[in-house]
């Protein structure tokens, strides 16, 4: 696999890219959420690529500039780069094989259940890569895939396409992108984790990285399956520090201790750092709850133990039914009831709803014979296809009016920023169960709310 003896032929490539100013060309295949984003940040460093997907309908979108996706300031990019033509988007996937120095796979990977992954999307790919490499390419595995699979790819065009290792090599360089600040994230990255044996691929990566490196950003150097378990560890780790403070929270209810102050204390200890200690209904998306699962999955599969991974998912899908739970403590009973859920999506900031609490949460609702009002300023469409038969409502008024109760899913600010006393009028019942701690307590106080948070010991105090 490696190719020392052509490294001065690199050497002196990558000074021509270096130099000459001309970036090795990327084709990016896959424009979901992360090819998408992926690609529009790269050409925003300075980076010339080509999005490619077999989607006609989402290219022929793309190329007038409609977004398949919400997510904050992606339009803008997009359209800023499709001017300056550093970004632009195609259907003729092998046409962008046959252009490219560098193709990032951002297919979607899906798991099962039990936590296994579906890699035909990659494999078919591969196929179509091994058919129209025309000469030498780094491939990158950007998506999070299973541990291992990258070289799985190596191995794959090796054997089975017959593809001459001097042709090709296979990177992991994972993506940190939180859905809602994912183009923040990817322009301020914390670090860049690239996995690679091959001098000649990190010569490349290095080029297309080129802005952060100037910066100082830390780029972590390692092979390929420690890039690809770091993905899987950073995500796991933040998933186990959501259930604990969930937990926590739950203790604190029963205790009469509050956990906002318990976070924070917590957080001002520089080893622990305040983020992701914010406790709610429950992680949810397509990356915490898939990538826990594959983690556990992936040790299970080599007869290993993951205790803490396994009590965090467990501990994640008893607190989704807590809201519902807390309303029941105030309400005893929810026939026939109608509850304003405010909130649908897995956060705020994104329209995705997969993987929500709010979806447990509506379902607890309708065992429990209640009829449900749902808000969410701009998840309502995808979580039609959840529910095609809940009542959604254009605004906050519309969904609490003459509702018996209300439940906060998501942390929207428009939801912050509600005027309570005015949302207590058009109520039946002044009662909130606010699972993201978002309202202020004196002001649900003085507007005769009965109200519960998670982990506040509101119940406790105030009954
Ligand atoms: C997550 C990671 O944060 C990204 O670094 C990673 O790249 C991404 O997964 C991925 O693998 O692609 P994301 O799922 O978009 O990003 O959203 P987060 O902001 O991490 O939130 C995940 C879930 O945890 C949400 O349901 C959120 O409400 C919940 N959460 C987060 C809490 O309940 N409390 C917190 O303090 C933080």
């Amino acid at each position: 696999m490696k190719r020392t003896s052509i490294l001065p032929i690199v050497f002196v490539l990558s000074h021509i890219f270096l130099f000459a100013n001309e970036k090795p060309k990327i084709t990016i295949i896959g424009t979901g959420y992360v090819g998408l984003v992926t690609g529009t940040c790269l050409a925003e460093i300075g980076n010339s690529v080509l999005c490619a997907d077999i989607n006609v309908l989402k290219i022929n979108g793309l190329i007038k500039g409609i977004m398949p996706i919400y997510e904050n300031g992606l339009e803008t990019l997009v359209k800023k780069h499709s001017q300056t033509g550093h970004l632009s988007f195609t259907s003729d996937v092998p046409d962008s094989i046959e252009q490219a120095d560098i193709i990032f796979i951002a297919v979607d990977t899906p798991m099962s259940e039990s936590g296994a992954a579906d890699l035909s999307a990659i494999r078919r790919v591969i196929g179509t890569i091994a058919q129209h490499i025309n000469h030498y390419k780094v491939i990158v595995t950007k998506s999070t895939v299973p541990i291992g699979t990258s070289i799985w790819i190596r191995d794959l065009l090796e054997t089975e396409y017959n593809i001459p290792s001097d042709m090709f090599d296979v990177v992991s360089n994972p993506e940190f992108l939180r859905e809602g600040s994912a183009i923040y994230d990817f322009l301020h990255p914390d670090r860049i984790v690239i996995g690679t044996d091959s001098d000649t691929a990190r010569i490349y990566m290095t080029t297309i990285y080129q802005s952060f490196i100037a910066d100082h950003i830390p780029i972590i150097w390692t092979n390929i399956t420690t890039a690809e378990s770091i993905k899987y560890a950073s995500n796991a780790f933040l998933a186990l520090k959501i259930s604990f403070i969930n937990e926590m929270a739950n203790l604190c209810d029963a205790m009469g201790a509050d956990i906002q102050d318990i976070a924070r204390a917590m957080g001002l200890d520089k080893r622990i750092s305040p983020q992701f200690l914010n406790p709610g209904p429950g992680f949810g998306g397509s990356c915490f709850p898939k990538d826990s699962a594959a983690l556990l999955y992936m040790a299970q599969q080599k007869h290993l133990p993951f205790f803490t991974i396994e009590a965090a998912i467990n501990a994640n899908a008893l607190q989704k039914h807590k809201p519902v739970q807390k309303l029941l403590k105030i309400m005893s009973n929810l026939e026939n009831k109608t509850i304003a859920v405010l909130g649908l999506a897995f956060k705020a900031n994104t329209d995705d709803v997969r993987y929500s609490p709010a979806i447990t949460i509506i379902e607890d609702l309708i065992k429990q014979g209640a009829l449900v009002q749902a808000y969410d300023p701009i998840a309502m469409e995808n979580m039609r296809l959840v529910f095609p038969n809940l009542t959604y409502c254009a605004s906050i008024d519309e969904a609490v009016s003459q509702v018996d109760a209300a439940i906060i899913v998501t942390e929207w600010n428009e939801f912050k920023a509600m005027d309570i006393a005015h949302i207590g009028e058009l109520m039946n019942n002044r009662i909130i169960v606010d699972a993201r701690n978002i309202l202020d307590k004196q002001t649900l106080q003085n507007n005769n709310f009965i109200f519960d948070y998670i982990g506040r010991s509101c119940l406790r105090h105030e009954y």
